[in-house]
């Protein structure tokens, strides 16, 4: 389970409140754990998917108004999450979610979620509020 604190914040309210969500949706899936609910469980995935493409498009189209410099490598760690294997395989090829599989999504996600709030979330957020200090 992923807890959320202060040292998650990026500053920008919108993309805080989404990011609290994602958490409360990866928390969600983390309960699914072992019930054995397969439909439940690819459909959570899926809603998450979903979730996560829109916050992303968001965070794109602040970057791009702001011309953000760091626009082309933030959105590839977007890309490389959105293609990973992991939620590709279970849609296209295997269409149910094993215990085994959620457990390492779940891993999978947690670990990339953390890791790209507080890298590349945050830049970002420390560039906004220098922009709407300068404007
Ligand atoms: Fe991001
Ligand atoms: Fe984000």
């Amino acid at each position: 389970m992923i807890q959320w604190d202060d040292s998650l914040a990026v500053g920008i309210d919108e993309i805080d409140s989404q990011h609290k969500s994602i958490i409360a949706l990866i928390n969600e899936l983390a309960t699914l754990q072992g019930s054995g609910d397969e439909a439940t469980a690819a459909k959570a995935l899926r809603f998450l998917r979903a979730y996560l493409h829109d916050h992303f498009e968001l965070e794109t189209e602040l970057m791009l108004d702001l011309a953000y410099p760091q626009l082309k490598e933030h959105r590839q760690q977007h890309e490389l999450f959105i293609d990973h294997v992991i939620f590709f395989e279970i849609e296209k090829e295997f269409g149910v979610v094993t215990d085994q599989m959620l457990a390492d999504i779940l891993a999978f996600l947690q670990d990339w979620f953390l890791t790209h709030i507080t890298r590349e979330d945050k830049a970002l957020g420390v560039f906004v509020r220098t922009q709407s200090l300068s404007a």
